[in-house]
């Protein structure tokens, strides 16, 4: 499996220590940016990330900024992603079975390295259930289309 990361400078080191955890686990990693501590702006990521899933040059995406919450509010807005803040290992195993997340967002000011590894681990354990989930997976996907060019 191909997974497409990228961090802003609050998310570089969590992705750092990312990384080599998950090419130890057989993942091919595209690492994004950022690439240092140096403060950079999240969205730019999230986008580059978000755009890496969307046009199936990765498989999934994992996005890391100091909440979270930007990563997800940007990447969102990339038609077909479907992208999941969670805070521990539930709702990213809960994302993948009943919502088909395609990237998972991590705040590293929220969660340590360690929950972090768990958060992962059983986002990309879960498999999406279908049947009615893919009815409402669906739904979501169609507002894609409501959107104004
Ligand atoms: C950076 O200070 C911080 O705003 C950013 O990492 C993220 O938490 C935004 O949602």
């Amino acid at each position: 499996m191909r997974i497409a990361i990228g961090s802003d400078h609050a998310g570089y080191p969590l992705k750092q220590a990312l990384v080599p955890w998950l090419e130890d686990r057989g993942y091919e990693m595209q690492d994004l940016g950022t690439y240092s501590t140096e403060s950079v702006d999240y969205p730019d990521y999230a986008r580059a990330v978000a755009h890496a899933v969307a046009e199936g040059r990765a498989d999934r995406g994992i996005l890391i900024c100091g909440t979270g919450i930007g990563m997800s509010m940007t990447a969102n807005k990339v038609p077909g992603i479907r992208a999941a803040l969670c805070t521990d290992p539930y709702m990213s195993r809960m994302s993948r079975r009943h919502n088909d997340a395609n990237v998972l967002c991590m705040g590293a000011r929220v969660v340590g390295i360690g929950l972090a590894e768990a958060i992962v681990e059983a986002w990309l354990d879960g498999e999406f259930e279908g049947g009615k989930h893919a009815r409402r997976v669906g739904k979501i996907d169609a507002t894609d289309a409501e959107c104004p060019d």
